[in-house]
């Protein structure tokens, strides 16, 4: 996957603890199948928020691979753990700066991210509960609610942030 340099020099693991044990996982299966690849229209211009973007993609992508691979059910419910993890992380730490900076578009954005969260948290629990299985139809529902909202909401606020301190 192609990354920006900053995603090359930071650490995610930090912020996002779980992630070296999923990759582990993941690497020790020699399985790195690609649902998603970023690339320069899924940047923000703010070197920690794409990280942060990248972090999901992988997680993403982790779970496409482990699906694809019909690894055992205990794997890809962990996975999916981690995704609905990183992404309140994730929107919490986007709310943070936003809140900071003053932006405008604040509490529709914060809407956004509830709604969202709500999604992805209900396929996870329906999955828990063994009502759904994973499905191409299901990885391809998260692949677009992430990248459309990075592609929209994110990128909105980008240009007020850059004006306002984010980094
Ligand atoms: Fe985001
Ligand atoms: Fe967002």
């Amino acid at each position: 996957m192609a990354r920006p340099a900053s995603a090359q020099s930071s650490d995610n693991s930090t912020f996002f603890p779980m992630l070296r044990y999923t990759n582990c996982l993941l690497y020790e299966t020699g399985v790195k199948m690609a649902l998603l690849t970023w690339s320069d229209k899924f940047s923000v211009g703010i070197p920690s928020v794409d990280d942060q973007h990248i972090v999901l993609f992988e997680s993403l992508n982790d779970l496409h691979a482990a699906m694809m691979k019909g690894n055992a059910q205990s794997l890809t419910k962990t996975l999916l753990r981690n995704l609905v993890a990183y992404t309140r992380d994730h929107f919490k730490s986007e709310e943070a700066m936003m809140s900071a900076a003053h932006y405008p578009g604040f509490l529709a954005h914060r809407t956004k991210h509830i709604e969202l969260t709500r999604q992805v948290e209900d396929y996870a629990a329906r999955f828990e509960r063994g009502e759904i299985m994973l499905s191409v139809h299901l990885l391809n529902f998260l692949r677009d609610w992430l990248t459309t909202h990075i592609q929209v909401e994110d990128h909105q606020y980008a240009p007020w942030m850059k004006e306002h301190g984010g980094r």
